[in-house]
């Protein structure tokens, strides 16, 4: 259970920050509205995590993150030390709603604003891969708005809890059951028999595939999330070509999962995000369309109760 942060337990942070409302709070711990006591109260989110070395470990990515414009923008990290409390906060850019809020309040969103919101999420995530940062928690309550703005598209990756710059970290179960792939679902039986395998930065291509599933058909349950790990795709979700995309970044085996420069190479990216000179390098299949889905409509809802009775 998060454990609550009292003004009282704030020393350190009080003294360079007026800590506001109470902006969300998860398994790690709470976010409140910061305003600097110089720089013209400036206004911040202030994530406090109970736990010193997680706090450490994520305000270290997000500061090796810093200069990539879309992620949350890493402004400062207070430590508490005093008996009783020992954690930190991660001062960061103040963003506006989640996905996930955006999701679930008005529904889908168009074809050309979920490939623009795709195609920023892809370029990001391309950015810190190539810094070694894995995200691994890649779900639309972690992905918020730029404050300020009403456009779907401007988004910033935030949340780093789950995330890791070491290879050796690459085989934990860890996640959101919901938007996980299928190989890290997979590490937890594999810890039970023997040596666990590793899994790559794909899983974030995974992430990626059901977040561009959920902007063109709105918030869905997690039992259709464990259809797409068996391979199960809903016909009449998109058009062609984000359907073909899809199912690319939703590809089970992760060497048949597309990667980031081909989701940018994409022609449903191209089409919608207009950019000409990448079409060259496309890789594009129509691998699925007007071939018979595994379900649809109906026999989408049979299967549902029967995996729910059984
Ligand atoms: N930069 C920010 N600006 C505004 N609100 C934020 C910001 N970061 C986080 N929040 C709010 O705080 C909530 C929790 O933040 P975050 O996801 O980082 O914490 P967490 O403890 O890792 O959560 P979980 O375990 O649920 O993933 C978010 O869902 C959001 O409502
Ligand atoms: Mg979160």
């Amino acid at each position: 259970m998060a454990c609550e942060f009292g003004e009282d337990d704030c020393g350190e942070l009080l003294k360079l920050y007026r800590r506001g409302k109470k902006l969300g709070s998860g398994g790690e711990g709470q976010v409140y509205l910061l305003s600097a006591r110089r720089r013209a109260g400036k206004k911040y989110a202030g994530k406090s995590v109970k736990s010193m070395r997680n706090a450490e470990n994520e305000a270290r990515l997000m500061s090796k993150l810093r200069v990539c414009p879309g992620v949350v923008a890493f402004e400062d990290f207070v430590r508490e030390r005093e008996a009783g409390r020992c954690y930190g906060t991660i001062v960061m850019e103040l963003c506006g709603p989640s996905l996930a809020e955006r999701l679930i309040q008005g529904g889908a969103v168009t074809e050309e604003e979920a490939a623009k919101t795709i195609k920023t999420l892809a370029e990001t995530l391309k950015w810190m891969h190539l810094r070694g940062v894995v995200h691994r928690d890649l779900k639309p309550h972690n992905i918020f708005q730029r404050l300020n703005t009403s456009a779907v598209d401007e988004v910033v990756i935030g949340d780093f809890g789950m995330a890791t710059d070491k290879q050796w970290d690459m085989q934990q179960y860890c996640g959101t059951a919901k938007y996980m792939a299928p190989e890290v679902v997979a590490v937890k039986s594999d810890g039970a028999r023997g040596p666990r395998a590793s899994y790559t930065a794909a899983v974030d291509v995974w992430g990626l595939g059901v977040i561009a599933y959920e902007l063109l058909s709105g918030y869905r349950s997690r039992v259709e999330f464990d259809f797409l790990r068996a391979r199960a795709f809903p016909s009449d979700l998109a058009s062609c070509e984000a359907e073909d995309l899809i199912q690319g970044m939703l590809a089970v085996e992760q060497s048949k999962r597309v990667t980031l420069d081909a989701v940018l190479a994409h022609p449903w990216i191209v089409k919608h995000c207009g950019s000409g000179e990448i079409l060259t390098a496309m890789p594009y299949r129509r691998r699925h369309c007007g071939v018979k889905r595994k379900f649809s409509g109906i026999g989408k809802d049979l299967i549902v109760k029967k995996i729910l009775a059984g």
